[in-house]
């Protein structure tokens, strides 16, 4: 469909969570003509869910060289040390920048400090938290708060299309479809020769995920659509201790904060023994690709599907306390973790690659920006250290905006040349709502956390036959019994996000023939770094479009 309406700015940005909302206030705050546009509500995406917190070398004796050596360890080889530095420097003072926007931190009992807490890999406490365990609900409510009060323009319901490129291949905004709510209805345009992509994760690609609805790796299939590099799209981080709900689980699941065993819960087996001491120094505190995997040759040798978390130890009063989000998911569930170990297994969480960008946020494609889990900046190499992720938000959006600000602004006027490509243009072939969930199904047999050549190559034939059946109905061509091309509309748009989303992970994953990080491949078990430990960076060629 064509726009039906169209604004003009200097920046859109895309995208709700602590990175986008961040990059819009301080791109707002420099002057620019800042549009959000959000997908759903503006505190709906990934940030709201956030538990464990955010980590910065704040504590006493901590320092950001700490912090940089514990990322690095994670990162297993593929960290860019210059981003992480950048990361690990200027963290203190993006989170202390937070605070003077509102965000409350929880603090030590009698004092002003900051509470500090440990997860997975980091040697020192350097996790702030708020809440307890809402931490991500307390940055978006103060976020949002502070993107309200100074009057930014947000557009909510709204998914965008695609880019928008004038002759010379420079970004001049995107096209969006709003779905019912707001002051503009149906398909329209944002024109701006700044777009920053803050989308989010993709962990919907998989049938279990911490992430919410909303994560169907929107910005990554719309930078790819629009020419941008991606890479490290192999590298999914599968959260060690997500609530088991069963085998048939599926969409978001209650996370168990990697916290809860930084406070002193124990990983154990159906026989109550404690499997993560003697494996690595650090035991349960372990980086979480260690302990994924650990959980799940457990089960294998016991013929199990999930492992349990003891916290019984913490009595009543602490889970209330310091865990009361984790506490009240487990028990609307039917589980109590103060009277019973709780059941665990990994479920998919975090994108450690996407959209490739430089130290400024800025993508292959100019004018196109990307921040938080929708970029790959280089901070998670292999493997995102825990609680890196809200801090690489901060940080890189601000980056992003302090670019944005040393550039002119689009003047007056700021409508910029026709598009490239035609406003409008709608990703195609679109695919029914319904094969979502079959894509989720495809990619968690054949791309979860244990890979194996023939199970990536399955994968990559289902997900291809489904895109070539697409591509025959959305042509008219398909034989008696073939599909229909499926009506335009925010389903079937997410879903041929997912697909494209996919094939591209499947075939870096299938590319990558060593263990590395979170990539973890049964067939080739070693890591190997004379022949990759470099990145795989992906353009989408005709045949994935
Ligand atoms: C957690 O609370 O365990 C999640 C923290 C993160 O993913 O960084």
């Amino acid at each position: 469909p064509a726009p039906g309406w169209s604004i003009d700015a200097d920046v859109v940005v895309v995208g709700s969570g602590v990175a986008g909302l961040t990059a819009a206030l301080r791109c707002a705050a420099a002057g620019r003509r800042t549009v959000v546009v959000t997908k759903a509500r503006l505190d709906d995406g990934s940030t709201r869910w956030a538990q464990g917190g955010i980590a910065a070398a704040l504590g006493d004796g901590d320092t950001p060289e700490q912090h940089l050596a514990d990322t690095l360890v994670a990162g297993a080889g593929l960290c860019d040390e210059e981003a992480v530095r950048a990361l690990v420097t200027e963290g203190p003072d993006a989170v202390h920048r937070l605070i003077e926007v509102g965000a409350r931190f929880d603090t030590a009992p009698g004092s002003e400090e900051i509470a500090l807490t440990r997860e997975g890999g980091h040697h020192r406490s350097r996790i702030a938290h708020a809440g307890g365990d809402a931490t991500g609900a307390e940055i978006s409510r103060a976020l949002v708060e502070a993107v309200r009060a100074a009057g930014l323009r947000t557009i909510e319901n709204a998914l965008v299309l695609d880019l928008l490129t004038d002759a010379e291949g420079r970004t001049s905004g995107v096209t969006l479809h709003v779905m019912g709510e707001g002051q503009h209805d149906g398909v329209g345009a944002v024109h701006a020769p700044n777009v920053v992509l803050a989308t989010g994760g993709m962990g919907q690609v998989f049938s279990a995920t911490t992430n919410p609805a909303v994560s169907t790796g929107d910005g990554v299939a719309l930078a790819l659509r629009a020419g941008a590099e991606v890479s490290d799209l192999e590298f999914v981080q599968f959260h060690p201790t997500v609530l088991y709900l069963g085998p048939d689980a599926e969409g978001q699941q209650p996370l168990i904060s990697e916290a809860v065993r930084g406070e002193g819960a124990h990983l154990v087996d159906a026989e109550g023994t404690r499997f993560m001491v003697g494996q690595h120094e650090l035991a349960e505190l372990a980086p979480r690709d260690i302990v994924a995997k650990a959980i799940l040759r457990r089960a294998l040798e016991q013929g199990a599907d999930h492992m349990y978390l003891d916290a019984r130890h913490f009595g009543a009063e602490m889970w209330e306390h310091r865990f009361p989000t984790i506490l009240a998911a487990c028990r609307a569930h039917g589980i109590d973790p103060v009277t019973e170990p709780i059941p665990v297994a990994p479920a998919a969480h975090h994108a450690s690659g996407g959209v490739r960008t430089d130290l400024h946020g800025r993508t292959t494609v100019p004018g196109l920006y990307a921040c938080g889990e929708v970029a790959c900046t280089g901070v998670h190499g292999a493997n995102r250290l825990a609680s890196n992720s809200l801090l690489e938000g901060l940080v890189f959006a601000e980056r992003i905006a302090e670019d944005i600000a040393a550039r002119p602004a689009a003047g007056a006027a700021g409508a910029p040349e026709s598009a490239a490509g035609g406003p409008g243009a709608v990703p195609l072939p679109l695919l029914a709502p319904e094969t979502r969930i079959t894509v989720q199904r495809i990619m968690t047999a054949g791309a979860g956390v244990l890979r194996s050549a023939d199970g990536l190559a399955h994968a990559a034939a289902e997900l291809d036959r489904i895109h070539r059946e697409a591509t025959e109905a959305a042509a008219g061509t398909a034989g008696t019994g073939g599909a229909k091309a499926p009506e335009p509309g925010v389903e079937a748009w997410e879903a041929t996000n997912l697909l494209c989303v996919a094939r591209v992970l499947v075939a870096a994953a299938q590319r990558r023939a060593e263990t590395r990080g979170c990539h973890w491949r049964e067939d080739h078990p070693d890591r190997d770094d004379a022949s990759w430990r470099r990145h795989f960076r992906i353009t989408l060629d005709a045949d994935r479009a």
